[in-house]
């Protein structure tokens, strides 16, 4: 390129030409055109080769197709900032909330690939009968989601949580129910906690022509957690030096269940099914398909189960019509 702007400069003979010329030397000009002339010498090159190679470096840096590093980080930048915003509009102007919440979106676009190591040759759960925190310790951190069967009935929580136990203790609580705990609301019509608690008992109990629900939130309001946390222990299979978050998550409801999605958490999950079944559908991030499966399995009240829900796409459905189903979630790791 340079060598054909230059000699397009040296062949020709107006004052401005001839001052460029001078400026950039007699000696470093008279080695371009003696370059110039070896290569088109060779015989492999022509002048308009040359003059097509420029055109085409040239034209390089004015593609309108090349893409611009700038360009689409403002584009990324404008779709994370746009979005929160459009999705906190609808739910106030419309009351309704987007199907998908969207720090999911966010997250999934962000995330890590998967080395698939986690799921190679896992093809179901590995199912213990209860036991204890020592014989419990081989398995206590793996990738292959766990079922203890029975690990969890004898809790207290098992016989007395329902949804009337909840709402009576939310309302007793001042300032509970409004306490600006996270709330999942799933694929129900519910926007708050206190839209859930403030149901008519016909849906509560999901008298004939209800319409199904299953919500879920984090008992972060200290009273709220010290009470629940009365009627639940530490799952006793734990490793002892696990650490445990500062609050736990309570998922209520009928058959709905929750849409497949990664959770975005610091731990290992695990669940303990007070009532009701539910049905788990796990499924390894699509990168790792090609060599590891999804399965589905299910669990009974008194059952713990324990998924890396961070690696392992997860979703669940109370599977019997009508049944309530009651988990308390948390983490450990
Ligand atoms: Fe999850």
């Amino acid at each position: 390129m340079f060598l054909l702007w230059n000699r397009s400069f040296s062949r020709n003979a107006n004052p401005a030409a001839e001052r460029t010329r001078e400026t950039l030397g007699e000696d470093f000009v008279r080695k371009l055109d003696a370059l110039h002339d070896d290569a088109l010498r060779t015989g492999l090159v022509t002048t308009a080769d040359l003059q097509e190679a420029y055109r085409k470096s040239r034209d390089t840096d004015r593609d309108p197709n090349k893409i611009n590093l700038w360009y689409v980080l403002g584009i990324l930048a404008f779709i994370m900032i746009v979005t929160p915003v459009f999705y906190e509009l609808i739910t106030f102007f419309l009351g309704v909330r987007c199907f998908l919440p969207n720090n999911y979106i966010v997250w999934e676009a962000t995330r890590p690939i998967s080395d698939c190591g986690f799921c190679r040759d896992v093809s179901g759960p590995k199912v213990l009968q209860n036991m204890t925190r020592e014989e419990f310790a081989p398995y206590a951190y793996s990738s292959q989601p766990i079922i203890i069967k029975n690990a969890v009935a004898h809790w207290a929580a098992k016989k007395i949580l329902n949804f009337n136990y909840l709402k009576n203790l939310y309302e007793r609580i001042p300032g509970a129910i409004d306490e600006d705990c996270p709330f999942l609301h799933f694929r129900s019509d519910f926007k708050s906690l206190r839209d859930v608690l403030a149901m008519p008992s016909a849906r509560s109990n999901l008298s004939a022509g209800q319409t199904p629900w299953y919500v879920g939130w984090s008992n972060c309001h200290p009273t709220v957690l010290e009470e629940l946390r009365k009627l639940y222990p530490r799952p006793h299979f734990l490793p002892v030096d696990a650490e445990m978050p500062n609050a736990d998550y309570v998922f209520i409801g009928y058959e709905q269940g929750v849409f497949m999605h990664l959770d975005y958490i610091p731990r290992l999950m695990w669940q303990a099914q007070l009532q009701g079944n539910k049905s788990w559908i796990v499924a390894p991030t699509p990168e790792c398909d090609h060599v590891c499966q999804s399965f589905s399995f299910y669990v009974e009240p008194g059952d713990a189960v324990l998924v890396d829900t961070r690696i392992w796409y997860h979703g669940s459905s109370i599977p019997n019509k009508g049944q309530f189903a009651l988990t308390i979630q948390s983490e450990y790791g």
